[in-house]
């Protein structure tokens, strides 16, 4: 049976705006994420997390579908580091390592009763965008903002098996 975690998490795009997840509870999420997965343990990964406001609304402004930072008040970005296994078998592996990350985040998040959203930004055109805004260099890449907050909404939970997209090599 699957851990009911995995039916809890869900993308959650209404917070209430009038309480804020404090600094601690993020610091569990970001061991979670640095827990994750990374081809050849190159971590290539880097972590911003935005409680300004001004801020907040800049990135609402940059990234049509991330509006629900505006009431989750607080929100993550997974930064990649391309550098960081040049030359070694891991190289460009990165992205992978960041998705790693990602969902460690948004399930720890589910674990604590918090709501999140993954909000995509590489590989598109908010790239360049989201490093003006956060003066990061060429060779770290925003790979997504992941909301955090604690939901308005009920969670619910589901299961989702589908035989369908399963080949069996036996
Ligand atoms: C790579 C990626 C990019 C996504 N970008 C956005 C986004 O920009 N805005 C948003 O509201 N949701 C975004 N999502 C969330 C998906 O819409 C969501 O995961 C999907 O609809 C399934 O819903 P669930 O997360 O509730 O299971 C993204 C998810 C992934 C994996």
């Amino acid at each position: 049976m699957v851990n009911n975690l995995f039916r809890k998490r869900k993308s959650i795009r209404k917070f209430d705006p009038s309480k804020i997840v404090p600094d601690e509870v993020i610091k569990d999420l970001l061991e979670a994420a640095m827990l994750a997965p990374s081809a050849c343990n190159a971590r290539s990964w880097e972590f911003i997390v935005i409680k300004n406001d001004t801020v907040l609304n800049e990135i609402t402004k940059i990234h049509d579908y991330a509006q629900m930072i505006k009431t989750s008040r607080c929100c993550i970005v997974v930064v990649g580091l391309l550098d960081n296994c040049n030359g070694k078998p891991g190289e460009n592996m990165w992205p992978q390592d960041c998705a790693a990350a990602t969902e460690n985040i948004l399930l720890q998040a589910t674990d604590f009763g918090l709501g999140s959203c993954w909000c995509g930004i590489y590989p598109t055109k908010l790239v360049p965008k989201f490093q003006q805004l956060l003066q990061l260099s060429a060779n770290k890449v925003p790979f997504n903002v992941i909301a955090i907050g604690y939901p308005a909404v009920d969670f619910g939970s589901r299961g989702f098996y589908d035989e369908n997209i399963v080949t069996w090599v036996r």
